[in-house]
């Protein structure tokens, strides 16, 4: 068993983890759960019925093994209140308001969602990147928009009305592209992309390096380079289709993540390349 999956008894072990959401409440299994595998599954069933994450109350609290021996059922019935509640006091709404605004290069004045939603990827997807969450979530503000302010930082944003129905914004998608220095400075570094899973498969990764792409020209920048996890086949295949390649071998255990060893490949875009297929894309 992996250290998150919680303590299950050894006769419910095996069986599938119920498909949540609405009208699911039936689909109860009794076992233990583990406060993260119990988080997951809030977000997974509240941001699967209404595309919306939350942050779960019980986040960031410290394990209490009295507090988390819940079941499965009693964290439906939980859920169900959440969502019912949600979609009658401005959740639902929201739901409607998430406008997905122009992708727009970001200020020091964005600091706070720009980290924000990057600290929610290297907390959910760490191995994709190769910062570590604990150094990054002791960043100061002035840290961060000091990097932002160097890095070329893009972004989307989306609108959200929050319980007390005051407009607020957050991003759903990030990127950045470094220009090289000296004899370097004809290379962009692409990194840091990441889209918030309940706004994926929507090219907005597209829309968001297409526009680092236009910078790139615009600066004269003649290749782009950057890397992938092995393992991260999505972010392969998205690279791909704009016209990255592999360019070189496999940098093996490049990173480590909570012990565990990642391998890294090298992708390459050549602008002139790029610019026969941009009217494709
Ligand atoms: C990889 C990632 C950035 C893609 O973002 P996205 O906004 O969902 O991607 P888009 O909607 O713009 O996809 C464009 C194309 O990329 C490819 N693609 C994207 N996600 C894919 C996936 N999960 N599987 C296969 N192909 C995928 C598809 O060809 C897609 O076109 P299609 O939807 O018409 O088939 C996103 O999944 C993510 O944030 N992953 C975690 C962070 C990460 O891996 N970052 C890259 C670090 S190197």
């Amino acid at each position: 068993m992996k250290p998150d999956e919680g303590t299950a008894s050894p006769d419910t072990e095996n069986l599938p983890v119920p498909k949540m959401g609405i009208g699911s409440k039936r689909d109860v299994i009794r076992r233990v759960v583990s406060p993260k595998e119990m988080d997951r599954y809030c977000r997974d069933a509240i941001m699967g019925t209404t595309g919306i994450d939350i942050d779960h109350p019980l986040e960031g609290q410290k394990p209490d093994a009295e507090r988390f021996r819940m079941t499965i059922e009693h964290l439906c019935r939980d859920i169900h209140e959440r969502i019912h509640w949600g979609l009658y006091n401005g959740w639902g709404e929201l739901q409607r308001v998430t406008e997905i605004r122009e992708i727009e290069r970001l200020g020091e004045e964005d600091h706070e969602i720009f980290q924000k939603l990057f600290l929610h990827g290297l907390k959910h997807e760490p191995h994709v990147f190769g910062d570590k969450y604990e150094d990054q979530v002791v960043k100061t503000p002035d840290q961060v928009k000091e990097w932002i302010r160097n890095n070329h930082a893009v972004g989307i944003k989306f609108n959200y009305k929050d319980q007390e129905g005051a407009t607020k914004e957050r991003l759903a998608a990030i990127a950045f592209l470094r220009t090289g220095e000296g004899a370097q400075s004809h290379i962009g570094y692409v990194g840091r992309l990441y889209v918030h899973p309940a706004h994926r498969r929507r090219n907005l990764s597209r829309d968001v390096l297409l526009h680092l792409l236009d910078h790139a020209e615009e600066t004269g920048i003649e290749q782009i380079e950057g890397w992938v996890t092995t393992t991260n086949t999505s972010a392969m295949e998205f690279y791909k289709k704009i016209g990255f390649r592999k360019s070189g071998n496999t940098r093996v255990g490049a990173v480590i993540i909570s012990g565990t060893a990642y391998d890294w490949d090298p992708i390459l875009l050549i602008m002139d390349e790029y610019r026969k297929r941009r009217p494709d894309l």
